[in-house]
């Protein structure tokens, strides 16, 4: 059989690839020939996939539950993908599809198109968060809920190193002590984030089951992320890029965004949930995770503001508002 020149180039570069690494082409070509077909639910993992949920209740509605905390963990893991690429300059791919490792300078025009993901990730996470405020019934989350403690959606990691990664820490500490801790080293300042002082419990004042099974876990991790990050966090990657650069109207534009959609748009579609399930006419319902809810999880409260240097000190101080304004105004 006669080769065209197409396919004797190709054998020629994939010669080429497997020698530079003292590889034999004639091997893998073996490995081609007995390699099955790829089908979609190998490539997939959907048979896996499906089987990740473990409902504790009979109640029909917990698999919702359960499947909308999944999809969210996999949007959190998106976002973070986009973060790392940011943070170490996008990859070098060559014509081969080889990786040829990170690049040495962020550009401007790839730093907009990453964070335009993070924001579009977001907004399909809050335009969807309906799945949970209207997808459940009431009677049935009650009860099935407390079959759930002390576990809570606080608990989850990525929310948390998605923020590690996309600001300075200081910008994550509890907004009473943020001055006093500028400049202060990285492990000290993880002991006041800005959630440790928000899961208290609302008796006895104490910190909650479920924030000391948190930080167990999680924050040495925590702490090697920041520390790794300090440097290329979203934030640092913003302030290394020249004056010029900073200056671009688009960039910022996205940059507080982000800063809304995580910040503001998400946690206020997820405070609905709760007071949709757990407000009551006399007394609130208790929080799976224990914490006094209705008092940490409005943004105005926490006040996390990522970029703080794009906001104006008035923006700084509405921070939160102008949602809660626009709801009640119906926009
Ligand atoms: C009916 C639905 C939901 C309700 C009623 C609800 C309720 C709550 C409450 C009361 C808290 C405060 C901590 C506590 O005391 O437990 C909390 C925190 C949190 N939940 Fe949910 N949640 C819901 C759905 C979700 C979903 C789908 C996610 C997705 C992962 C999620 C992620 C989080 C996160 C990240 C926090 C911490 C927020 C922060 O630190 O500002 N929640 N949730």
């Amino acid at each position: 059989m006669e080769w065209s020149d197409e396919i004797k180039g190709k054998v020629e570069k994939l010669e080429k690839k497997y020698a530079a690494s003292g590889q034999d082409l004639g091997s893998y070509l073996d490995g081609l020939l007995y390699t099955n077909p790829l089908h979609y639910w190998d490539y997939t993992c959907i048979d896996t996939l499906l089987s990740l949920q473990h409902p504790k209740t009979d109640f029909p509605d917990e698999e919702i539950f359960i499947i909308y905390h999944q999809i969210t963990e996999l949007y959190f893991k998106l976002a973070l993908n986009e973060i790392e690429q940011i943070a170490h300059n996008g990859k070098n791919i060559s014509n081969e599809g080889q990786d040829l490792g990170w690049k040495n300078r962020l550009e401007v025009e790839f730093f907009i198109a990453r964070v335009k993901r993070i924001n579009n990730y977001f907004e399909a996470l809050s335009k969807s968060f309906g799945i949970m405020v209207h997808g459940m019934e009431k009677e049935q989350f009650l009860k099935f809920r407390m079959s759930l403690l002390p576990a809570s959606g606080f608990q989850s990691a990525q929310y948390r190193m998605i923020e590690i990664c996309t600001t300075d820490i200081n910008n994550l500490t509890q907004k009473d002590i943020r001055d006093s801790l500028k400049g202060k080293p990285i492990s000290e300042q993880a002991q006041h984030f800005y959630w440790m002082e928000g899961s208290i419990e609302v008796e006895t004042g104490k910190k909650t089951q479920m924030l000391e099974n948190f930080v167990k876990k999680y924050m040495d991790k925590f702490i090697q992320t920041a520390e790794a990050y300090k440097g290329k966090n979203l934030l640092a990657k913003y302030q290394s890029l020249t004056v010029e650069e900073q200056q671009n109207e688009v960039l910022i534009t996205e940059l507080r965004q982000l800063d809304l959609n995580i910040n503001v748009n998400w946690p206020l579609v997820h405070y609905k949930s709760a007071v949709r399930y757990l407000s009551q006419d006399k007394n609130d319902v208790r929080a799976t995770g224990g914490t006094n809810w209705q008092k940490y999880l409005p943004p105005r409260f926490q006040k996390r503001i990522f970029f703080p240097g794009l906001w104006s000190e008035e923006e700084q101080e509405n921070w939160g508002r102008q949602w809660v304004l626009n709801a009640l105004k119906g926009v």
